[in-house]
């Protein structure tokens, strides 16, 4: 009975240090936003997002700067655009107030 309690104690204390609750946290968001994930994988291969995480735009002007990127190089299909303008517009959108990391 001690062993199974000692190993329960183990186990939580493995996941917490495995950083489970966050994981969680993280999948919930890309559930509910899944153009975070793309954004996220596709605009850092050139800046990180101190380039952009202080603009507040609507979702056309978001996608108009997706193309500008396009014509910087990058290469997307329009699945991906259509997600990540989704995404900015949203979470970027004018009335947006704080910077989300
Ligand atoms: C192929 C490389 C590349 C990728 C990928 C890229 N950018 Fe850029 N981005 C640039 C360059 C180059 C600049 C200009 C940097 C400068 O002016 O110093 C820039 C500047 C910007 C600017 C400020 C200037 C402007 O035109 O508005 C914003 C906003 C921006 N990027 C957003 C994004 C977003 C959002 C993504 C993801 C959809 C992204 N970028 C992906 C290359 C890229």
């Amino acid at each position: 009975m001690r062993s199974l309690v000692l190993r329960a104690t183990v186990l939580v204390a493995v996941l917490t240090l495995a950083g489970l609750p966050s994981a969680i946290a993280a999948n919930a968001q890309e559930a509910v936003q899944p153009g975070r994930a793309v954004v996220l994988s596709k605009c850092f291969q050139c800046h990180t997002d101190a380039m952009f995480r202080d603009q507040r735009q609507d979702r056309q002007a978001w996608e108009a700067t997706i193309y500008r990127m396009v014509g910087r190089g990058g290469l997307w299909t329009p699945e991906e655009i259509r997600l990540m303008a989704d995404y900015l517009g949203t979470e970027f959108g004018p009335s947006a107030r704080r910077a989300p990391r």
